[in-house]
């Protein structure tokens, strides 16, 4: 059966929580490390899934400022998996038109690192097809902080006056403003929470969480996210005249 086509409801942005690769090398006896291996050939089935099914946006949390917590030599295996998944993909993202962005806190990522995700950004710069955002180093609550320190500077510059500052003049101050909000926020196993992921952003995304472990979901989970989503009644506070009972959300 083919994918869904772009005309059908199909997100135009999709973010991932990719979560549970600890669990599944852990049930399989294996280093953690393992299972972000695993987790990587993921990324590349789900970047292909949703080239397949016409989502614009991928935003994947491949790293939070949280996980700096963990293990050196996990962070370590993380940020070298992370230069070779670029490395391995580079030529797949030129094929097909897709740019490469980051958001986060550039300035916490090791040289090498931040080297080759910049030189993937340039090369890939003009590429209009689609966009993969990794979120690296990322919180929402720092990205918040960045933003209200960008107005302040403003303000204290005189370029801004207090009272301008609205929502349009915050979001411009985020990572990747020109990027549409996400409509789905896709969390794997199983977790019900947001854990500092897109706070400004996720305001009305609609979530679609699943017991499976990240290196597990597979084509079966990815279209049932799709068929989720397709029968959500998005109403952004409003009430849909068309829906039985009119109610408001
Ligand atoms: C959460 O699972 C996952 C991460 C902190 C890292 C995600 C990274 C990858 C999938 C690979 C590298 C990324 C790219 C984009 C190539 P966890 O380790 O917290 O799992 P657990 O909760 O079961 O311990």
């Amino acid at each position: 059966m083919p994918m869904a086509t772009p005309t059908d409801n199909v997100p135009a942005h999709m973010a991932i929580i990719m979560d549970g690769n600890g669990r599944w090398a852990q049930q399989r006896g294996l280093p953690r490390l393992k299972g972000h291996e695993a987790g990587t050939e993921t990324v590349r089935r789900v970047m292909r899934f949703c080239r397949d099914a016409g989502v614009r946006y991928l935003t994947l949390y491949a790293f939070s400022t949280e996980n700096w917590a963990r293990p050196p030599a996990e962070i370590l295996g993380l940020m070298s998996l992370l230069k070779r998944f670029l490395r391995d993909n580079e030529h797949e993202l030129h094929e097909h038109q897709v740019r490469l962005r980051m958001i986060g806190r550039r300035e916490d990522l090791e040289r090498s690192v931040r080297q080759e995700i910049e030189r993937v950004e340039a090369a890939t710069q003009t590429h209009a097809q689609a966009e993969l955002i990794l979120a690296l180093s990322y919180s929402g609550r720092s990205e918040l902080v960045r933003a209200a320190r960008l107005l302040a500077t403003e303000a204290a510059a005189g370029r801004l006056r207090p009272d301008r500052i609205s929502e349009e003049t915050l979001r411009a101050q985020l990572y990747a403003p020109d990027v549409p909000d996400p409509d789905l926020i896709i969390r794997t196993s199983g977790e019900l929470r947001i854990s500092n992921f897109l706070l400004w952003q996720a305001a009305y995304s609609e979530w679609f969480i699943t017991p499976v472990l990240w290196p597990d979901f597979g084509e079966t989970e990815f279209r049932a996210a799709l068929a989720a989503f397709a029968a959500r009644d998005r109403r952004y506070g409003r009430v849909n005249e068309n829906s039985p009972g009119g109610k408001p959300a």
